[in-house]
């Protein structure tokens, strides 16, 4: 079958062509039409300009999308479209373009869950996954650890307190004078500070490690961050306006990224451990980053080499269309006629939700 996927819950207008011949998945074509730089001077997303963008930009979004597929709108046998958790103005035009395809093009729609999708983008990978199944889940919104018992059942067994592992990292890349998103830039430094082989003076605390709970807090993390910032500031007499030194700078990004990722890994492997886990996933933005990638992997290695370690590539681990088509795919070939017949009303029925429960 044939999906055309769609994703608009942040500030990424996503939309793939994905094929899926019995476990194989071909992505035909996956367009991201990122808005970084637009929100880049509010150092986060405004969720109004998110929205008039993605309403600017769907239609030559799909546009790309079919052609580079090489695909017609009769040739697509399913639609599938983020239907949250997200930012609602920005949901809303997603979902309603969706609705208005299905409508006109007379093809069933599916709304999916965000995080189901960014778990799916690992089917990319490998399709006859083993269970139960771990997914660490971590992006800007959500940090969580998901207990998958079987096919499309989701239990969170554990999550942050507080702020959400990515938007640590975007916060912490603000306090340092990055650019936003901060992810991506916290994650080149501390490789840069990594080649330059020398050891960390700085240490940060690994809020919750010893906890008895699979849950995190990264508040406190944050807070250490702005303190330290704070002393070095007032040790060296510099003012809030002047510019912290590369080195120092570099040295804080390594160490909070090493802080972060030890207690994430640490948590997923307690968690793989007392489910026995015959599979882990690594899911959403933050498993872009090549160290929290490499550590979980050679831990699991290491510690527990029965179990399997899915990945998908870099490129569908941030917010892309690919992994709601797939989830999509999934999703509709497990219906019941029944089932099936309401995905077809969808066009008049489905609703986007800033909350849901993944589910
Ligand atoms: O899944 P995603 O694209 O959007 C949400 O659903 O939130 O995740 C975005 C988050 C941002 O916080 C961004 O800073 C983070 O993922 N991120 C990274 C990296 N690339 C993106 N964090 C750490 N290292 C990266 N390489
Ligand atoms: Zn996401």
């Amino acid at each position: 079958m044939i999906i055309l996927g769609i994703e608009t819950s942040c500030d990424e207008t996503a939309l793939a062509v994905v094929q899926k011949n019995g476990d194989k998945i071909d992505v035909l074509s996956n367009i991201v039409s990122s808005q970084i730089k637009l929100h880049a001077p509010f150092g986060g997303v405004v969720p109004n300009l998110a929205a008039r963008e993605h309403l600017k930009n769907i239609i030559p979004v799909l546009e790309s999308a079919l052609k580079k597929a090489d695909k017609k709108p009769a040739d697509i046998d399913l639609i599938a479209v983020t239907r949250g958790p997200g930012l609602i103005p920005a949901l809303l035009i997603g979902v309603q373009f969706a609705k208005t395809l299905s409508y006109a093009w007379k093809k069933p729609l599916l709304g999916i869950h965000h995080i189901e999708g960014h778990i799916f983008a690992n089917f990319l990978k490998k399709s006859n996954l083993e269970f139960p199944a771990i997914a660490l889940v971590v992006s800007g919104g959500h940090t969580q650890i998901v207990l998958i018992k079987k096919m499309f059942d989701y239990q969170i067994i554990g999550e942050t307190l507080d702020d959400a592992v990515g938007e640590a990292f975007d916060k912490v890349a603000r306090m340092l004078g990055l650019n936003y998103p901060g992810g991506p830039e916290i994650s080149r430094l501390a490789e840069e500070f990594k080649k330059e082989s020398i050891s960390a003076k700085i240490i940060l605390p690994r809020p919750m490690l010893n906890s008895a709970d699979l849950n995190f807090s990264f508040s406190g993390l944050k807070t250490a961050v702005l303190y330290l910032i704070k002393n070095f500031r007032q040790d060296r007499r510099l003012s809030a306006e002047d510019q912290l030194p590369e080195s120092f700078v570099r040295e804080v990004a390594y160490e909070f990224q090493e802080s972060a990722t030890d207690v994430l890994i640490k948590k997923t492997l307690q968690a793989v451990q007392h489910h026995q886990a015959r599979t882990v996933f690594l899911a959403g933005g933050v498993s872009a980053n090549q160290t929290l990638r490499d550590k979980l992997k050679s831990q699991i290695a290491k510690k527990l080499p029965q179990t399997e370690f899915i990945l998908q590539p870099v490129e569908y681990s941030t917010d892309n269309a690919t992994m709601i088509a797939i989830a999509g795919a999934y999703r509709w070939e497990s219906f019941s006629p029944e089932e099936k017949k309401v995905a077809e009303e969808n066009w008049i029925n489905l609703q986007a939700e800033a909350q849901i429960k993944l589910g």
